[in-house]
């Protein structure tokens, strides 16, 4: 049995460093062969820079993905086509610089991943998830034993359907960007893993990992603040995935909650 950690979306420094904590101990102490987390939020809560992907990918994750705050950063247009191991959402459109999708390799075995945006109340330039996914796995065909999905979205009906689409064609199909753990991990009729958000690792005394006061004063007068990443109650939160490697299916899903 291979295992799979797939860490959500890490939030600013408390993020950074509860990874850079939990996950080599995790990889020494309970035999993880395959660590991916979503690292949209590293850099102050908006984005990611060259050099965070580098101490992130230094802490033992194999390989790094991305959602709708892939570009808040400056200059990572520019690192992010020198990175091999960190992807972009794959359904962006194909101009945009950095790969769609990664492949890791452990024990003689290949998990390739990509990311797919929703298109449901998002603002990014996106093509259609359901199509991208399908073009993707096409693409794959050869050169990966197993295929990871990040569907990166807002609305629980779009994963879940994305799920129920790819259920059987790939491993697992694991939600990001709305930074709550949902209580639904499941392994699919066909053997496909599935979760609408593994949670984000990061501040849980907060607002989606923002700090409370700002958001509710914004909530309530609608003026802008500058919401800095809150610093209580910090968890890394995850999905570890057992994989059948004779078949390349999800023998099991889990959520995983690290508090500090
Ligand atoms: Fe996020
Ligand atoms: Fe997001």
């Amino acid at each position: 049995m291979l295992k799979l950690l797939f860490i959500g979306d890490i939030v600013g420094r408390p993020g950074r460093e509860i990874v850079g904590e939990v996950v080599p101990r995790l990889r020494r102490e309970s035999g993880v062969d395959f660590v991916v987390a979503n690292a949209e939020n590293a850099a102050a809560g908006a984005g990611i820079t060259g050099a965070l992907a580098r101490s992130i990918l230094d802490s033992g994750v194999d390989a790094i993905t991305l959602g709708d705050h892939v570009w808040d950063q400056r200059g990572w247009e520019v690192d992010i086509a020198q990175m091999d191991h960190v992807c972009r959402p794959a359904n962006l459109p194909a101009a945009c610089p950095g790969w769609d999708h990664v492949v890791v390799e452990s024990r003689g075995f290949k998990l390739a991943v990509f990311t797919v945006l929703g298109r449901q109340f998002m603002n990014m330039k996106a093509e259609d998830p359901f199509a991208c996914a399908d073009r993707m796995i096409e693409r794959l065909k050869g050169q990966a034993d197993a295929i990871l999905v990040e569907i990166h979205a807002e609305a629980t009906s779009e994963k879940q359907a994305l799920g129920w689409h790819l259920d059987g064609r790939v491993t697992a199909v694991l939600g990001t960007h709305t930074h709550v753990p949902t209580a639904d991990a499941c392994v699919l009729p066909k053997g496909t893993a599935f979760m609408c958000d593994v949670g984000m690792s990061g501040p849980y005394a907060s607002v989606l990992g923002r700090e409370v006061a700002p958001v509710i004063s914004r909530f309530m007068d609608g003026m802008p603040r500058r919401f800095e990443v809150a610093t209580g109650d910090v968890r890394l939160s995850a999905a570890l995935v057992g994989i059948d490697p004779s078949m390349a299916r999800a023998a099991s899903i889990e959520l995983v909650t690290v508090r500090r």
